[in-house]
Formats: structure tokens, sequence, C-alpha cells
């Protein structure tokens, strides 16, 4: 990111953008368009519903989370006819509801549904989702914030029409830009909507012409934040998609295993739950701010907070991309040992980094070099 910057419109850059977007190709699992929007996963997630629906379209937003409740009101904002569908925060979506939905409303243009919900720690079956949208002739859009290089994820294969990510989760690039893919299909609806969206800067189409082949101007690119995602990328790819998901798995397994024999209830059942993130619910008595700020001044360690309905009931332990190695696991578990007494909460010593041992032992995590 700090190599010397060149213009947005300079061929040099072009030749940059042409090679990001196919390694991008690769890590969405797409021969579609990839590409990136300029600004945080939340600037994707707008992109695709200002860009894949207009005011007065109907617009069905599965709902299990604190990130599908943004969606719905930024679908609200931009004047859709929205159809909330809500499921238990911690549950994955029975596709069930959604075809019912899809029968009472056959105008449906869009259908949202996020891959994995980083606030509930869950993982929902956005394929079938996507089969479901298409034979009612709607268009299906999801968030791979944090699944993206992190898990299975199959954009083509899955037949999605549009996902963005964050480059800040299991990318391990700094916040700020946010790739995305974009099937033919949805590319197609935006350059021939009665009306164009009504975000200028956040049309996909636009921004897919800046990358596309031709190059057409729009905005001044953020020339650093490319670099810095075009290295990030090609550090997922020289690691092999395959082995970084697996990574992901083994050391979850591990943080598992050693939350368990710590006794702490993690609520979100095996089918149900997330590698990069884990909910614990806080035992009865430990503070969620104390707690965190401990580990925090203490340990340098982070854990998330809970967010909307769960805030002050849960905490969020994220090993993603650049975090996801053994030594975390065994760090904080080793200042979760020290720290839950404090708080009252009484646990076995060594038990839990000895479970972790076990675990990795019997499932281990690839190497990871940089
Ligand atoms: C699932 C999900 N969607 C969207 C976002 C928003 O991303 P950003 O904060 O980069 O705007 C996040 C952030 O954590 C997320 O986890």
């Amino acid at each position: 990111m700090s190599l010397p910057i060149i213009g947005y419109l300079d061929p040099a850059f072009f030749e940059l953008l042409d090679e990001l977007s196919g390694m991008l190709g690769e890590v969405f699992k797409t021969k579609q368009r990839a590409f990136a929007v300029a600004g945080a996963g939340s600037a994707g997630m707008e992109a695709g519903l200002v860009s894949l629906a207009a005011p007065g379209d109907t617009v069905i937003i599965c709902s299990y989370g604190y990130f599908c409740e943004r969606q719905i009101i930024m679908a609200e904002r931009l004047g859709f006819n929205v159809i909330a569908l809500r499921t238990e925060w911690g549950k994955s979506m029975d596709p069930q509801v959604l075809a019912d939905a899809l029968k009472e409303h056959p105008e449906t243009q869009l259908v949202v549904g996020i891959h994995a919900e980083t606030s509930a720690g869950t993982i929902q079956p956005i394929a079938e989702f996507a089969r479901l949208a298409h034979e009612a002739g709607a268009l299906f859009m999801t968030d791979v914030v944090t699944s993206l290089a992190g898990c299975e994820l199959e954009f083509d294969e899955w037949d999605l029409d549009f996902a963005y990510s964050g480059s800040q989760k299991c990318l391990a690039a700094p916040p700020g830009i946010s790739p995305v893919a974009l099937s033919e299909r949805a590319l197609d609806y935006i350059r021939n909507r009665p009306v164009p969206p009504t975000s200028w800067y956040l049309d996909l189409s636009l921004i897919a012409d800046y990358w596309g082949p031709d190059h057409v101007a729009h905005h001044t690119a953020p020339v650093s934040m490319i670099y810095g995602l075009r290295e990030a990328v090609g550090m997922v790819l020289n690691e092999t998609l395959a082995t970084r998901w697996k990574r992901h798995e083994a050391n979850a397994d591990a943080l598992r295993a050693g939350l368990e024999a710590l006794n702490l209830d993690m609520p979100i059942s095996k089918e149900e739950r997330l590698d990069q993130l884990t909910v614990i619910k806080l035992p009865k008595g430990v503070d969620d701010v104390k707690l965190r700020t401990q580990l925090l001044d203490e340990y340098s360690i982070e854990v998330g907070r809970g967010l909307g309905k769960f805030a002050g009931e849960v905490i969020r332990i994220g090993l993603m991309g650049e975090s996801c190695v053994p030594a975390n696991v065994f760090a904080l578990l080793n200042a979760l040992e020290k720290v839950l007494p404090d708080h009252g909460f009484e646990v076995a010593k060594g038990a839990a980094t000895a479970a972790a041992s076990a675990k990795l032992a019997e499932n281990p995590s690839p190497l990871y070099t940089a």
C-alpha cells in the first residue's frame, strides 16, 4: 500500500485492475464479473440493493441477525416494498419460509440473504435461497463479508447474482474496500431497467464498466486500497482456498474444544455455527464490558461484543484470516482461564489448552506462512 500512487486511468493501473479482477474471480469462484466497490462492506450492501431493485419493487429480506436488519433499514430508505422474513437469531432459516413468501409475493424482484451472519454466528443455506428466488423469477443477492475465503463459497455453482464482501475479515486486508461478484443476468437487469439506480456512485453497472475491458471512467479509484487488496488476495491464492478454509475449520475446532473445557456455553448448534466467529453465552454474573476490557487491557486480545438483540448476552470470538492460527487460540484460552475467576466463574486449570492441543493433534491446522 506504500507503493507510489499512479493515476486511476493510467494504463499500468488498468493492468493491475485486470489482474485483480481475475484473482477475485478465483476467490469468489466465478467466471462472471468480479471487482471491488470503493467503501466498507456496507457500501457493497447498499450498491447491491440500489442496483438490483427500484423504488416500489417488492424485495424479500431473510433476517436472522443484526446485519440483516441493516439491509432492511437500507431497503426501506430506498423506497422498496420490503418483506422481512424473520428467523430466531442463532438459527439457520428454513428455506420453506422463503418458498412460502415467494408464493405469496410472485411479483418479488429481489431476494436478499446473508451467507454468514457475524452477529449471530450462523451459516445460512444461500444456494437453496438462490434456487428458490430464480424459480420465482427474482434475483438473489447475498452478503459474504465473513464467509469469503473463510469457508466454502461457490458463486457460479450456487447461481448467485450478487455477492459483496469486506476486505477486513478472512481476506485479512485493511478495511475500506468491498470485493464483489456480479452475474451477467444481474448486470443485464441493471443495464436495461426502466429507471437507472437512484445512486450514481453505487451503480454496479458503472463500476463494472470501469473494471471491464473498456475501463470507462467513473469515480477516482482508491489506488492504495486496491494495491493492498491485490496483495491480500494474492496471499489467499498462494495459500490456496481449500487450505485457508481448512485452517479456519481446524482452529475453530480447537478453540471450541478449549471453550468447552472451560464449561462455557456455545449456543449455536454444530450444523448452524460458523468457524470464523464463535458465539459464547456470558455466564451468569459475568459483566460483558468488564470482561472484554480486561482481556484487551491485560492480554491485548479484542473479542467482539454482542450486537443488537445479543448485546450484553454473548461475546463473539473472531478467528479470521491472519489471526486464525493456533498461537491465538492458546493465547485466548489461557487469558480466559486467568480472567474468568476474577468475575466469579471458576474454571479448571490447564484443561482448556490441553483440550485445544488434543484437538489440534487430531485435526491439525495447516501451517500458515504469509
Ligand atoms: C455479515 C456482515 N455484513 C456486513 C458488515 C458490514 O461491513 P462494514 O463494517 O465493512 O461496512 C459486517 C461487518 O462486520 C458483517 O459482519
